[in-house]
């Protein structure tokens, strides 16, 4: 049996988890393999809400075991915390969440500096992170100066986190002026995480080849999105690991034979939270409009999120860079109220049509837009695709032709059961 990827082709939050939980009634195995706490998943079955930040978004089914891969940035103790609160709503979390002893640790120090870094920078130099010390762990994975799940196994441990924490210290001291963070603290807070999920660590790239190797349907669950990828989105605004095609292997250490689906997550419109270039945001009352319509706020930070319309360039680049197989395109819903609605065919740059979605530029670029009729009825909670007004129609296999994969999955409200899928196509 196959594994299947599913990927953010946009700037995060397009609905991921939704499709995730969707897709996870006929899965084995679901493997987060990028990212940490910055990550906000959320699910909405029969009306309750479940959002998600590490732990992976299909957890509350019955038959599905849950593992965090080795590309996985955790913080042990917002870790911790998530799983308690998900075994008080009654899902039996550690006996089916596996960790990766490769995966690396996020510490307090990681994001007091993220924080103190992105309330010193000007303007201009912002990223707007999560503040979750994501990019400092990940620069201190590269730096061979972090520490990982497995290390913790044995306690020889604690003399190199005793040495950790004095050079971040002195960096928290000189460059931000910032209180010490206490290395007995980190060390007791490490000892209960271990006590708890000692047994739940293991070398999770063998198991998960094993499992592939004995039949397992797996699926690996990515956060963020293609825009926000350190090598192919918009840098220096993206997060700072991979959430495309190649970081889901590399994050898990699955071999690309078994990868045969992959999965392109993409809303009916854009969104993006932070800083950095949009080409088709809507501006004042137009992306305020957009924006309470589609409840967009973030999951993780509550931030409003930039809003704007379809880009089908940036899809086209998502296309290619994540080998994608199918599309799942979420929130159509929201895109009820229009007569017309742009969609982005193309960029200029100097009066020049560009090849494709530009590594860098991207804020210069004129937008090429073509306007396709709204449907102006509510479409929410559908289920079948005939069922769709025309004009709905004609605006999902528009889309389809300009991205040149098929749509095979369409969500037309947060619940798991406002879902489009398989034979009304
Ligand atoms: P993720 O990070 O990609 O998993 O996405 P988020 O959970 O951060 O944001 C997506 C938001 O849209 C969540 O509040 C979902 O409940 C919601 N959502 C997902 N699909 C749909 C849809 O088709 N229609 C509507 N109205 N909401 C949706
Ligand atoms: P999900 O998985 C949307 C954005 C931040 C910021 C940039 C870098 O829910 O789609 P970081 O804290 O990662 O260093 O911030 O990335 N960002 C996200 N935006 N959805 C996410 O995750 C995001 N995770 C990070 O807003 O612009
Ligand atoms: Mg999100």
């Amino acid at each position: 049996m196959p594994a299947s990827l599913v990927v953010g082709t946009q700037w995060g939050d397009e609905g991921k988890a939704k499709v995730i939980d969707f897709l996870s009634k006929d899965t084995d195995i679901i493997v987060r393999y990028q990212g940490g706490a910055n990550a906000g998943h959320t699910v909405v079955v029969h009306g309750k809400k479940y959002v998600f930040h590490l732990v992976p978004s299909g957890v509350i089914y019955d038959q599905t075991i849950c593992v965090i891969g080795n590309g996985v940035v955790l913080d042990p103790m917002f870790f911790i915390e998530e799983c308690d609160r998900l075994q008080k709503e009654g899902f039996p979390v550690y006996d089916k969440l596996l960790l990766s002893d490769a995966c690396h640790l996020l510490f307090p120090y990681h994001s007091q500096i993220d924080s103190a870094r992105e309330t010193t920078l000007s303007q201009e130099h912002k990223i707007g992170t999560t503040k979750k010390g994501i990019g400092v762990c990940y620069a201190d994975k590269m730096m061979r100066t972090g520490l990982r799940v497995g290390d913790l196994l044995d306690d020889s441990y604690q003399a190199r986190l005793k040495h950790l924490v004095e050079e971040k210290n002195r960096e928290l001291d000189k460059l931000y002026g910032m209180p010490p963070v206490s290395f007995n603290d980190v060390n007791e807070n490490l000892k209960f995480f271990i006590s708890k999920m000692r047994k739940n660590i293991l070398n999770t790239a063998y198991y998960l080849d094993s499992e592939l190797k004995k039949g397992k349907r797996v699926l690996l669950e990515g956060a963020q999105g293609t825009g926000l990828d350190v090598d192919f989105g918009t840098y220096p605004y993206v997060t700072s690991s991979n959430p495309t095609t190649g970081g889901a292997l590399i994050g898990t250490g699955i071999p690309f034979h078994h990868l045969k689906h992959v999965i392109g997550i993409t809303k009916a419109y854009t969104t993006r939270v932070g800083e950095g270039p949009f080409p088709t945001e809507l501006s004042g009352e137009e992306g305020e409009f957009l924006r309470s319509k589609g409840g967009e706020y973030g999951a993780t930070t509550g931030r409003p999120r930039r809003c704007g319309w379809f880009d089908a360039e940036m899809l086209r680049h998502s296309v290619r860079i994540n080998g994608i197989t199918s599309i799942a395109l979420t929130k159509i819903d929201i895109l009820s109220d229009y007569d017309k609605i742009p969609v982005a065919v193309g960029y200029k740059l100097n009066g020049k049509t560009l090849d494709c979605f530009p590594s860098q530029g991207l804020e210069k670029v004129e937008v090429i837009y073509e306007e396709f009729p709204g449907w102006k009825t509510d479409i929410s909670g559908i289920c079948d695709f005939q069922k769709l007004p025309e004009k709905c129609k004609n605006y999902i296999s528009a889309l389809e032709k300009l991205i040149g994969v098929k749509i095979n999955l369409v969500s037309t409200g947060p619940d798991r059961k406002d879902t489009i899928h398989g034979d009304s196509f």
